[in-house]
């Protein structure tokens, strides 16, 4: 696990978006896994950028989104769907055949589930999977206890998941209490990982992580140490205690 600096917050959004855009650019067929959250907001802008200027070929691209809120319509503006839609998939003009979010509805969720890590584990590995974290550690919304073999599956939200969620909400009773996330296995399913971490909050977590040499479900991140390829890309404010 390489644990890299890059000074301002541009730094570190703009190295993980020219790495994503080497390897779309370059493999007309790239398996991505995709997060959302306040951090990657910046990254995508500089990602649909440089896939733009440079008019890269992204019919062949394929996307897996870790995580949704469950039971939230696709259309509400705080699904993920939405970010998604409004922060990639519209402005590159992707077709609704090439990105995959977790189905949250009520209707067969576990056939959806398991359908979702099938299609992960035919079509994959991922070639690159990127990752945020929670201030708890957690890696899509794979919260701490989370067995490492663990499956895409409806999952409960932590109380601090829920109050760092809810700057997007109207209120803190507005953020849905479950999700639907990635089972760690399949994040693991990959060729690359690259994790960004910004801001002073997230300091805390990245020297708690920096700390561990065996991966421990008290922090799902830690399960990175058991992946040969793991980049964690932080700006100064969040490496501000890793020496
Ligand atoms: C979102 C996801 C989460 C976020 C994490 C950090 O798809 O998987 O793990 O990456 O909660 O969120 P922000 O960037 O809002 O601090």
């Amino acid at each position: 696990m390489k644990f890299m600096n890059l000074g301002s917050p541009e730094n570190a959004s703009r190295y993980v978006a020219v790495e994503m855009f080497k390897e779309i650019h370059f493999n007309a067929c790239t398996l991505l896994g995709l997060a959302t959250g306040g951090t990657m907001e910046d990254m995508y802008r500089e990602l649909v950028a440089l896939l733009q200027r440079h008019q890269t070929d992204i019919s062949c691209l394929e996307t897996f989104n870790l995580d949704e809120y469950f039971n939230l319509d696709a259309a509400h503006p705080n699904s993920y769907m939405s970010y998604m839609k409004k922060h990639f998939f519209q402005p590159l003009g992707m077709q609704e055949s090439q990105f995959h979010l977790p189905d949250n509805d009520l209707i067969d969720v576990e056939g959806d589930n398991r359908r979702y890590d099938a299609a992960i584990r035919v079509k994959g590995p991922l070639h690159i999977q990127l990752l945020g974290i929670g201030v708890n550690g957690h890696i899509g919304f794979n919260e701490p206890g989370t067995p490492f073999d663990s499956k895409t599956r409806v999952v409960e939200l932590s109380p601090e998941t829920i109050a760092a969620n809810a700057r997007f909400f109207d209120s803190q009773d507005d953020v849905p209490s479950q999700a639907v996330s990635m089972g760690i296995e399949s994040i693991l399913y990959s060729n690359r990982i690259l994790l960004l971490a910004i801001g002073d909050k997230k300091a805390p977590i990245m020297a708690r992580l920096y700390s561990m040499t065996e991966p421990d479900t008290a922090v799902p991140a830690s399960s990175l140490l058991l992946h040969p390829n793991v980049e964690i890309i932080m700006d100064a404010a969040a490496a501000q205690h890793i020496p």
